[in-house]
C-alpha cells in the first residue's frame, strides 16, 4: 500500500480495513463482530431513517514518541452514548461493550494510527441505530452499534491558528429543552444551513446563542465554546449545549495551571471584555477564535489580529496534545495504553 501524507490529513473520511459492529435483538447486546464492509443492510422503516433514532460519538487515538497508542477518555463518551440513548429512547450499551469496541476497532487498524510529529491521530466514530422496522412515531426493538474509525488532521484547516465565527440570530441549533445536549444526528442536520452560510461568508462556524432570549452565548458549530480574562476560563452553562469532554479536560487543566474556572451563563455583551476566546471539541482540540462577528447587531469581538493563538489558549493547547500524544504525565488517568 502506498504510503500515506500523514502530515498533510484533512478532516474526512477515508477507508480503513475494518470496523467493528454489534447488535440489540430479542431484548440483548450480541457479541462483537468485525468486518470490511463499509456499508450497511437496512429495513427501509428502520427508525433512524424516518425518525432520527441515531446517536453519534467522537474520540481519538495518538500514536506517542514511544510508538504506544493512547485512546483519550474513552469512558466518558462511553457514558455520554448512554445519556443520548436515554435522550430518544434507544437502547443503551453497556459502558464494557463500548470500550472493547474502541479498542478492537483501534488494534484492527493500527496501521492507520498516523505517526507522531505528523499532527495527526485517528478519529474513532461510534454510532447508534434504531433498525427495527416501524411507522408510528415509537422506539425501535432492534438497534445496532457500529465503529468506524478514520485517520485525521486538524477539523479547521488553518490548524492551531486562529479563525474568525459568526453570529446569526436567524438560526438555532437545539432548542432550550431539546436535544442539544445529546449527540444526536438531528442537531447537526439543524446546523447545515447556518454552517452553510457561514463558510460562503468565510467564517469557520457559526456561534450560537440560547435560543430563547437570544442574550447568552450557547456554543459553536462543532464545538464548545470559552473566553478568557484575568486568568478566568469562563464557559457557558446551557441546557442546549453539548456537554464537551475536551471542556471539561480543559476546565481541569485551567484549575491545575492555577486559573479560575466560571461554568455560569454568559452575556454576548461580555463577549467584549474577553481577551482570548476559542472552540474547543475533539475534532476542534482547541481552535482559537481571531473575531466574533454579531451580523444582525453589526458589531465585531476581535482578540487576535495576526492570527495568533493568545498566551492562555497556547498553554491549555500543548497540555492537552501533551497528555494525548504521551509526552506529558497523565496525572488526571485520562489515557488508556493499547496493549
Ligand atoms: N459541541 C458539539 C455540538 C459537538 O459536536 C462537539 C463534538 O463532539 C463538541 C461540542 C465537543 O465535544 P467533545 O469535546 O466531547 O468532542
Ligand atoms: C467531534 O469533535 O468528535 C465531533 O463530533 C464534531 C463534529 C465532527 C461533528
Amino acid at each position: 500500500m502506498k504510503e500515506l501524507d500523514w502530515s498533510s490529513l484533512g478532516f474526512g473520511y477515508m477507508k480503513t480495513d475494518y470496523n467493528v459492529r454489534c447488535y440489540f435483538k430479542d431484548g440483548k447486546w450480541g457479541e462483537l463482530e468485525t468486518t470490511t464492509s463499509e456499508t450497511i443492510n437496512l429495513h427501509m422503516a428502520a427508525t433512524c431513517l424516518h425518525y432520527g433514532q441515531e446517536a453519534f460519538e467522537g474520540l481519538k487515538a495518538f500514536r506517542g514518541k514511544d510508538g504506544k497508542i493512547r485512546i483519550f477518555r474513552m469512558e466518558e463518551n462511553a457514558l455520554r452514548l448512554q445519556h443520548s440513548c436515554r435522550g430518544i429512547l434507544m437502547e443503551e450499551l453497556p459502558v464494557e461493550k463500548f470500550k472493547e469496541a474502541v479498542m478492537k476497532v483501534v488494534k484492527l487498524n493500527e496501521y492507520f494510527v498516523p505517526p507522531y510529529g505528523s499532527g495527526s491521530s485517528l478519529y474513532i466514530r461510534p454510532l447508534l441505530i434504531g433498525t427495527g422496522a416501524q411507522i408510528g412515531v415509537r422506539p425501535a426493538n432492534e438497534y445496532l452499534f457500529l465503529v468506524l474509525v478514520t485517520p485525521v488532521g486538524p477539523y479547521f484547516k488553518e490548524g492551531f491558528k486562529t479563525t474568525p465565527v459568526v453570529i446569526l440570530r436567524k438560526y438555532d441549533r437545539a432548542a432550550p429543552l431539546g436535544t442539544g445536549t445529546i449527540k444526536v444526528g438531528g442537531n447537526y442536520a439543524a446546523s447545515l444551513v447556518p454552517g452553510a452560510k457561514a463558510h460562503e461568508m468565510g467564517y469557520s462556524a457559526v456561534l450560537y446563542l440560547d435560543a430563547r432570549e437570544k442574550r447568552y452565548v450557547d456554543e459553536c458549530g462543532p464545538a464548545n465554546f470559552f473566553g478568557i480574562k484575568n486568568n478566568t476560563y469562563i464557559t457557558p452553562e446551557s441546557t442546549s449545549i453539548l456537554p464537551s469532554i475536551t471542556n471539561k479536560s480543559l476546565i481541569q487543566l485551567a484549575e491545575s495551571m492555577g486559573m479560575t474556572v466560571e461554568r455560569r451563563q454568559i452575556p454576548v455583551e461580555e463577549l467584549s471584555s474577553f481577551e482570548e476566546a476559542g472552540m474547543c471539541g475533539t475534532a476542534a482540540v482547541i481552535s482559537p477564535i481571531s473575531r466574533i462577528d454579531d451580523m444582525d447587531e453589526n458589531k465585531s469581538y476581535i482578540y487576535s489580529e495576526d492570527g495568533k493563538p493568545g498566551k492562555i489558549c497556547e498553554k491549555l493547547y500543548n497540555k492537552l496534545q501533551g497528555i494525548q500524544y504521551g509526552d506529558e504525565p497523565d496525572s488526571f488517568g485520562w489515557v488508556t495504553i493499547l496493549e
